[in-house]
Parts: structure tokens; C-alpha cells; sequence
């Protein structure tokens, strides 16, 4: 079997009817993995892949607790347990941290973070403690780095949320070791995904400058890296933050 090879394994991908997410959904089905296709609305991700067995899309609120359940319920009669968790649903923000709309600022770390630590651990209870597994977060490049850059291509509410993801990746990657699970992020760049509101040479105009590689990314870029960590080429790495940004901000 090819060291990238997915045969078998069952991912469960959050945001999956969005720009990243359907991406992904179509890269794993490449990967030959079954794929349960969660988001607030499915029908974009249920059109895209009509027809295909590998692909379960599923209406899902990340926020929401007991609708996790029903859709872990869902996924195990389909296709058995999840093996990998990837938590990519978020939402963007633009508020200011010192003075910005408190509701709104919740609203963006209860998606970006709270919810993304809660369906952690109820894939970790009914599955992945027993069996292993992957989890891969997906972060941001601008996180808490920079804060020109936080203010030009986010909020500093979304930051904040993606500096947490990064964090909880960390201490839930030394959590979960004893039991074989790696834990590891993806903090993707500028990419063209609905979530910008633009056309992608506005978006170009607006950051392309800035990226040594000389472009913005597409959700494409992203597929290569989660495939990569839920794979068994990556089976020693887990706790790390993988940026994807065309060398946009460039790690430690
Ligand atoms: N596009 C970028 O430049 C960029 C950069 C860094 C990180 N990211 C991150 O990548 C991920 C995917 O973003 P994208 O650019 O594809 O955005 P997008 O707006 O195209 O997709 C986001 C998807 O998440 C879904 N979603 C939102 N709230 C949800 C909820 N409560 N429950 C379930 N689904 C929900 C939306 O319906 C949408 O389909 C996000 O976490 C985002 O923060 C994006």
C-alpha cells in the first residue's frame, strides 16, 4: 500500500460545502478515503459529488452538541468509526479585540475554537481513544503573528480564534499521544474561498504583493498537507503547525 494511500480510513470533514473544504472532500475521495461531508448547509458538497458511495454529506452545526451525536450515529452506520477528525468549518470575523461588538467576537470563538474543541472530544469518546487516529485543526497564517497583517486580511476576534486552534493543537496532540493519535494543524495563507466576499483579483490586488511566492493560494494548495498528515507518511509528526501560504509568514 502507497504511504498515502487512505483505503479504508473514514474522515470526517467539517465545513465541507465550503471553498477549503470541499477541496479537501474531493482530495480524500482521491486518497480513496470514505469521507463524511459535515456543514451548516450540504447542499453544495451533496451536489459536487451526487452520485459518488465514498462521500456522506451531512447537515451539521458545529456549535451544536446533540447534533454532533446524531451525526457520529449516522456516520458509524454508514461507514463504521471515524479514523480522522478534520475540523476546517470557521467563520471570519473583523472585529477589534479592545472595543469590538462582544456578540460578535463570541460568535467567532465559539465556531473557530469552542465548537471545534467539543467535537474533538466527542470523536475522541466514540471513537479515536480506542482505536487511534488522526485530528487535523485547520488555523490560520495570521493567527496571533503580526498584527499589521491581522488587520489587513482579518479580525483580530479571528486571530485570536486561530491563535487557540494552533494552542489546543499543541496540548491535545500531548493529551491524546498515549493513545496513538497525532494532532497536528494546517495554517493556510491567503487562499480564494467564498469566505473573502471578493473576486479573486481583488484579493489578489489586495495581498498577492506581499507573498514571496507571488500569488495567493487556492483551496487546492491545502489538499496536499491534510492528506499528507492523515496519512501513514506522517505517523511521527503530531503537535506541529504546518503553515501553507506561499511563504507568506514563515515559521520558527
Ligand atoms: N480562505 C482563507 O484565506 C483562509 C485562510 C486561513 C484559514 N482559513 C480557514 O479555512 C477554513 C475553511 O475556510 P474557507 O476559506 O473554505 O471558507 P468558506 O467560507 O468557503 O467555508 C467555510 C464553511 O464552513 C461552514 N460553516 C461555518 N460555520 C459552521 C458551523 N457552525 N457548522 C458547520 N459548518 C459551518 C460554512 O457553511 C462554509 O461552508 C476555515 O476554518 C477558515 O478560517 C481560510
Amino acid at each position: 500500500m502507497h504511504i498515502f494511500d487512505l483505503t479504508g480510513k473514514t474522515v470526517f470533514i467539517t465545513g465541507a460545502s465550503g471553498g477549503i473544504g470541499l477541496a479537501l472532500v474531493k482530495g480524500f475521495v482521491e486518497a480513496s478515503a470514505n469521507v463524511v461531508a459535515a456543514d451548516l448547509n450540504p447542499e453544495p458538497v451533496a451536489a459536487a459529488m451526487a452520485g459518488n458511495d465514498r462521500v456522506l454529506p451531512i447537515a451539521l452545526d458545529v456549535s451544536d452538541g446533540s447534533g454532533i451525536g446524531a451525526a457520529l450515529a449516522q456516520t458509524r452506520a454508514h461507514f463504521g468509526p471515524v479514523d480522522i477528525l478534520l475540523n476546517n468549518a470557521g467563520v471570519k470575523s473583523g472585529e477589534r479585540l479592545i472595543d469590538g461588538d462582544r456578540k460578535k467576537i463570541q460568535h467567532t470563538l465559539s465556531v473557530n475554537a469552542e465548537a471545534l474543541l467539543n467535537l474533538t472530544r466527542l470523536v475522541y469518546e466514540d471513537s479515536l481513544k480506542n482505536s487511534g487516529g488522526r485530528i487535523i485543526n485547520i488555523g490560520s497564517s495570521i493567527s496571533s503573528r503580526g498584527a499589521i497583517l491581522n488587520y489587513q486580511a482579518g479580525g483580530a476576534d479571528y486571530c485570536y480564534s486561530k491563535a487557540i486552534v494552533h494552542d489546543l493543537t499543541q496540548l491535545l496532540a500531548y493529551e491524546t499521544a498515549p493513545q496513538g493519535i497525532t494532532v497536528n494543524a494546517i495554517a493556510p495563507g491567503i487562499i480564494h474561498t467564498p469566505m473573502h466576499g471578493r473576486p479573486a483579483e481583488e484579493t489578489e490586488a489586495r495581498h498577492g504583493g506581499r507573498i514571496p511566492l507571488g500569488r495567493i493560494g487556492q483551496p487546492q494548495d491545502i489538499v496536499g498537507a491534510a492528506v499528507f498528515l492523515a496519512s501513514e507518511a506522517a505517523a511521527y509528526i503530531t503537535g506541529q503547525v504546518l503553515h501553507v501560504n506561499g511563504g507568506m509568514v514563515m515559521s520558527d
